[in-house]
């Protein structure tokens, strides 16, 4: 994998004063967005640390990936608006961008796709590892384990030092994923697992190996195989969100990439995170008529209910997430091809977003729809149960989980993760025995 064709540049400085010492900290400038002011020189030279919980205003590091303008609603992947990708683009070609930096050539395109095609079947004995799951566990939770147990597997891509391994390990965990995600759901109703199957394309054979079953014919519809492929398009990556940044942190430490993605899915199922689509259509399911959706605005207003508007507001997006626009669409589109007319919780959505975007609160707060908000709505359509909802945007985020970590191990001024905090506890006291106590 390339480096990034383009390193940050010198944006002047700025000066810090503590007491009566003077700092002088350099400014770095990227090629769109705010610039940084380095302070890793402030504990040396001033023995103080920065704070900043949440890392609200901290960059942990360079990246030429993914661009957020999160007050215009713009997201660019490797410079292109993801609207164009989304309209233009398949999910394999975005991978390669990615990973890659550029798009692929017809040639590159075609190797590339072959590669994943032919990576999709998991070992043998992990169809045996499935069965130490209860039926009832959460695919999130069998997915954590399973990839984790990936690098128990395949030995041959755990290098972390060896270019190679690295492209070996990043094409079996795209080209793997949908296969432990549809075996985690057939598993959970007590289907047989399916085999993937290398004349159908990455979205198709993801919905047959969830949806077929082996007494009949599966026949699979390309409208909604588009609709998935671009679900997870617009899923592939989102610069330093909490999981990627899970996943660096991680792999600053040298462990090998499958574990790497492992930690990268536990952080994601949060419903802060990527298990806010299925608590978004819960939360549909539960408000269930356009009625009562007064008394649940009213709920999210009130800071002592602890409610909060699921697939609504973003840390970044100060205004409409742009993958929620694409995704309104698609929803639109997938309940039209299934014939889904006047469907309710489409109409709770419709005139919740309505109400919201229209509210004194959520207008002063910049809270707009995020990506969640019709995607549960969309997938549910498609015929997936809430608890996949999370599986799948791990499988689609798993891209942008390797090309950050990718890049990452090929930075030279990579180093373990490794944040201060400001001790508020206890001063140094001495141990007193039990009987003194
Ligand atoms: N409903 C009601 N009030 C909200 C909401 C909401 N969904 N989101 C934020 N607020 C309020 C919050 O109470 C706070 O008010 P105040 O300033 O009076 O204390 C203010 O808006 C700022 O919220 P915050 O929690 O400080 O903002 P944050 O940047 O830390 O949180 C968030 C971002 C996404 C965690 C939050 O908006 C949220 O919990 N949303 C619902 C969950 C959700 O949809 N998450 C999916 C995010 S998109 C998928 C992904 O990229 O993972």
């Amino acid at each position: 994998m390339p480096k990034p064709p383009f390193a940050s540049k010198s944006g002047g400085s700025a000066t810090v004063v503590i007491g009566n010492k003077s700092i002088e900290l350099p400014i770095s400038r990227g090629t769109i967005g705010p610039d940084v002011v380095d302070v890793r020189k402030l504990y040396s030279d001033g023995d103080v640390f920065t704070y900043d919980p949440g890392f609200t205003s901290t960059a942990s590091c360079e990246s030429a990936i993914t661009y957020i303008d999160g007050d215009e609603g713009v997201l660019l992947y490797r410079g292109y608006p993801i609207e164009q990708l989304a309209e233009h683009s398949d999910f394999i070609e975005v991978c390669y961008l990615l990973l890659h930096g550029d798009l692929p050539s017809a040639d590159q395109l075609k190797t590339f796709r072959n590669a994943i095609t032919r990576h999709t079947m998991v070992h043998e004995q992990i169809s045996m590892f499935f069965r130490g799951f209860r039926r009832d566990a959460h695919p999130m939770a069998v997915m954590c384990g399973v990839v984790g147990a990936l690098s128990a597997f395949y030995h041959d891509s755990t290098d972390i030092n060896d270019p190679m391994q690295r492209t070996i390990a990043s094409h079996r965990m795209i080209a793997k994923m949908p296969t432990i995600a549809a075996m985690a759901y057939k598993y959970s109703i007590g289907q047989p697992f399916i085999y993937p199957q290398n004349n159908l394309n990455y979205s198709e054979n993801f919905l047959r190996m969830c949806f077929a079953v082996p007494a009949e014919e599966h026949k699979s519809n390309p409208v909604l195989a588009r609709a998935l492929d671009r679900i997870f398009i617009l899923h592939a990556d989102h610069e330093q969100n909490a999981s990627t940044s899970t996943v660096r942190l991680a792999g600053s430490s040298g462990a090998n990439p499958f574990a790497c993605i492992a930690a990268g899915i536990a952080c994601l199922w949060g419903p802060a995170h990527g298990g806010a689509n299925e608590a978004a259509l819960k939360m549909l399911e539960e408000i269930g008529h356009v009625s009562r959706i007064p008394e649940y605005v009213a709920r999210a207003k009130d800071k002592n209910s602890g409610f909060r508007l699921m697939g609504f507001g973003h840390r970044v997006y100060k205004n409409y997430d742009p993958r929620a626009k694409v995704m309104q669409q698609t929803c639109h589109e997938v309940l039209d091809e299934l014939g889904i007319r006047n469907d309710p919780l489409l109409q709770v959505a419709m005139e919740l977003e309505k109400i919201a975007l229209n509210d004194p609160y959520f207008v002063e707060k910049k809270l707009y729809p995020n990506i969640d908000f019709y995607s549960g709505i969309t997938l549910k359509a498609l015929g997936f149960p809430t608890s996949m909802f999370t599986a799948l945007f791990a499988l689609a985020r798993t891209v942008g989980w390797i090309a950050q970590w990718a890049e990452m191990i090929e930075d030279p001024s990579q180093k373990i993760g490794r944040p201060r905090q400001l001790y508020v506890g206890a001063p140094k006291r001495d141990y007193v025995p039990v009987h003194k106590r």
